[in-house]
């Protein structure tokens, strides 16, 4: 006799469940699949989705998680890029699930591999390439962007390893075509010493990125001109009116806000960065935070001893994160019941692994900083 094949659960059932009934639908799933299924949870999760994750972190923790778990699903409580890197680290035989294939990135779609090849292309028509250039690209960016940096002797960096990762590029070579995240690479190079004018901003809508030929010549980094749209809402001004607020509060923020933000901030640095802070700061410390809101509201619920606040007052939420409601979960978990693999994230084998020469090298790299 054949197998049964289940039918697909419809998604449409499952938008219409209320939450109590979700959560415990979500938890009696888990119990069944046991160590079959491993959720993993990215720090800017709403509450409801991050109380059903087995391991949370950021973005380089969860790609290390991808890679050393066994479980047969891998359930991805965060966006498309990072669903991908996992399928790229993980075994043949594990199945990468996103539960909404809606949830992207939209810093990431700011650039194209297209478009990325054309620039590099535009690079060695003018000579740039005759000299040592590294493409390095943010964590937030295609498969096939980070193959692109695998094929070309580049690497993937985080907010988190940044710092290291171009310390060892600076010396190896003679300059970094930086993608997507131009806030990242200014913060990061700044750190270096660089100065703003040998940084040139690569818009790709533009011949030679909008630059001169001695322009790029003469950088020591390109950035690639995108942005994250949450952690672009925070302003100097908000800055300037959180100190005049709160007497002695320190303003703690993302690499990936604007240099003016970052300059004027007492810290920066990853989310996980962030989270350390607040959590070794003594009781009765002052912190605004520069980052997505779900974050910062769970260090408030976490520290009630301290004050920690949004440093903008409006609503700063990566709506792509939040599409990965519960009720998307349960129906990705419970088809998972049934054998159904649903909104499986799959890179092609030519991209997975040059992609994977490029994340491996980050993890090595990092890894060995660290020792
Ligand atoms: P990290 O998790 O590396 O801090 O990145 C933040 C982010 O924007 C994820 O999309
Ligand atoms: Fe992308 Fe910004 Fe959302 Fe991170 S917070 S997933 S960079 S849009």
């Amino acid at each position: 006799m054949g197998v049964v094949l289940q039918e697909i659960r419809a998604i449409e059932n499952y938008m219409v469940l209320p939450d109590e009934e979700v959560a415990a639908r979500i938890e009696a799933a888990r119990l069944e699949l046991g160590s079959r299924v491993v959720i993993l949870g990215h720090h800017y999760q709403r509450d409801d989705v991050i109380r059903h994750a087995d391991l949370t972190g950021d973005s380089y923790q969860l790609s290390v998680m991808a890679s050393q778990t066994e479980a047969e699903y891998i359930v991805f409580c965060g966006v498309h890029f990072m669903a991908e890197s996992a399928d790229i680290l993980g075994k043949d035989s594990q199945h990468v699930i996103l539960p909404d294939l809606g949830a992207g990135c939209s810093m990431a779609d700011m650039a194209t591999i297209d478009q990325v090849e054309d620039a590099w292309e535009q690079l060695r028509e003018i000579g740039v390439l005759e000299s040592k250039v590294a493409p390095i690209t943010y964590m937030n960016s295609s498969a096939a962007i980070k193959a692109f940096c695998g094929r070309n002797e580049g690497v993937v960096c985080t907010s988190s390893n940044a710092i290291p990762l171009f310390d060892i590029y600076l010396k190896e070579f003679d300059k970094m075509f930086f993608f997507p995240d131009q806030h990242l690479g200014r913060n990061t190079g700044a750190k270096f010493g660089i100065p703003l004018d040998k940084m040139a901003l690569w818009n790709p809508q533009e011949e030679l990125g909008g630059n001169t030929e001695e322009q790029l010549h003469e950088a020591k980094l390109i950035l690639w001109r995108g942005h994250c749209s949450v952690h672009g809402r925070f302003k100097p001004w908000h800055v300037d009116k959180v100190r005049s607020e709160i007497p002695g509060v320190q303003v703690l923020v993302h690499p990936e806000c604007m240099r003016e933000v970052v300059e004027i901030s007492d810290l920066d640095g990853s989310t996980s960065f962030i989270i350390k802070t607040v959590e070794n700061a003594p009781a009765g410390s002052k912190w605004a935070i520069g980052t997505e809101v779900n974050l910062v509201n769970r260090l408030q619920q976490r520290f009630p001893d301290k004050v920690v606040r949004l440093l903008a007052p409006d609503l700063c939420m990566c709506a792509t994160m939040y599409r990965i409601a519960p009720q998307k979960l349960a129906w990705a978990v419970e088809n998972l019941l049934d054998g159904n693999v649903v909104n499986e994230i799959v890179v092609e084998n030519e991209t997975k692994h040059f992609a994977g020469i490029a994340l491996e090298r980050m993890i090595s790299m990092t890894e060995n900083q660290k020792n």
